[in-house]
C-alpha cells in the first residue's frame, strides 16, 4: 500500500510543489494521476521511492516510512520510470542498461538473459541491443527506460508520462502490458496527459492542480467533470485557475461546486 499523509514539499524558496496531499492507493490498484504542467505530479511520484522526502507529513510505502529507509531499498519494491529518460539511462548499450538492475539485485545469469530478451522483444528494442542508449530516438529511450524498470519486476510500478513519443500502436501495447501486470496483482500508478489512455484503461483518477490534490475517484466521473474544466480553460486559463481556487476554498473538495462555478462564469462570459 501507498499512503501519503498530509504531505507538503517545497523546492528551495519557492511556493510548495506539494501542499497537504493525502492519498491512499491499495495493493493491486491501477491509478492515473493527471493535472496541468507544474501541478506537482512528478514531485509526488518522486516521494514514492524516497528520491524526495516530505517537508512535513509522511509517506508510507508497504508500511515503511520513506524517511526511515533508503532509495536503494525502496527501489526494489517501487519501480519508478522517470519522466525524462535521460535522467535514468546511463549504460553503454541497451542490453547493459536492461541487465544493470537485475545483476545488481543478484539475479542469476540465465534469468538475467531471459528477462533482457523479454524486454527487448516487448518494447521493440531488439535491433538496438548493442547500441548506446544515447543514440536512440526520444521515444525509443522512453521505452528503454520503461523496459529497464519493468524487467526487474517491482511490486509497485510508477510511470511518469510513459506515452510521450509513442505512436498509438505502442501506446496500445504499453496499455495492454500494464493491464496484464495489474491483473497479475501489481499496483500500477501512471502520470499522464493522455486522457484517451486514461479513459480507455484506468479505473481510478487522481487530479492535481497547483500542488494540491483536487479530485480523486472513478475515471468516468472525474473525466466528465474535467471536460467542463477544460472547456473553461480553453476560454481562459485564468478562469480555470480561479475555478480551482474556488473549489479549494471548501476543505473537503467538491468538484460539483467547482464545475457549477465555472458554468456560471461561462454563462457570464457569453452574455
Ligand atoms: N528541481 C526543481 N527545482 C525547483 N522547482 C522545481 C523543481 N522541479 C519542479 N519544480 C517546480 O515544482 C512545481 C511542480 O513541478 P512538477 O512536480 O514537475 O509538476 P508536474 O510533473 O505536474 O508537471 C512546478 O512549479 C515546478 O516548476
Ligand atoms: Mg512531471
Amino acid at each position: 500500500m501507498i499512503r501519503l499523509e498530509d504531505v507538503t514539499f517545497s523546492y528551495a524558496s519557492s511556493k510548495p510543489a506539494l501542499s497537504h496531499v493525502t492519498l491512499e492507493i491499495s495493493d493491486g490498484e491501477f491509478v492515473a494521476i493527471i493535472g496541468e504542467n507544474g501541478a506537482g505530479k512528478t514531485t509526488l511520484v518522486k516521494h514514492l521511492n524516497g528520491l524526495l522526502k516530505p517537508e512535513s507529513g509522511r509517506v508510507l510505502v508497504c508500511g515503511v516510512d520513506s524517511r526511515e529507509t533508503t532509495v536503494a531499498t525502496l527501489a526494489r519494491k517501487v519501480g519508478l520510470v522517470f519522466q525524462n529518460p535521460d535522467h535514468q539511462l546511463f549504460a553503454e548499450t541497451v542490453e547493459k542498461e536492461l541487465a544493470f538492475a537485475l545483476v545488481n539485485f543478484g539475479m542469476p545469469k540465465e534469468k538475467v538473459s531471459e528477462k533482457v530478451e523479454w524486454a527487448l522483444e516487448e518494447f521493440e528494442l531488439k535491433q538496438y541491443r548493442s547500441r548506446s542508449p544515447f543514440l536512440l530516438s526520444g521515444g525509443e529511450r522512453k521505452r528503454l527506460a520503461l523496459a529497464s524498470v519493468l524487467c526487474y519486476d517491482p511490486e509497485i510500478v510508477i510511470l511518469d508520462e510513459p506515452t510521450t513519443g509513442q505512436d498509438s500502436r505502442q501506446k496500445h501495447r504499453l496499455a495492454s502490458l500494464l493491464k496484464r501486470l495489474n491483473e497479475q496483482g501489481k499496483t500500477v500508478l501512471i502520470v499522464t496527459h493522455d486522457i484517451e489512455f486514461v479513459s480507455d484503461y484506468i479505473p481510478r483518477v487522481v487530479v492535481m492542480s497547483g500542488g494540491k490534490l483536487v479530485a480523486d475517484g472513478p475515471t468516468g466521473e472525474c473525466l466528465t467533470r474535467l471536460e467542463l474544466l477544460e472547456r473553461a480553460s480553453l476560454i481562459s486559463p485564468q478562469l480555470a485557475e480561479i475555478s480551482w481556487d474556488l473549489g479549494l476554498k471548501s476543505p473537503s473538495i467538491d468538484l460539483d461546486f467547482v464545475v457549477a462555478g465555472i458554468n456560471e462564469m461561462i454563462r457570464g462570459l457569453h452574455g
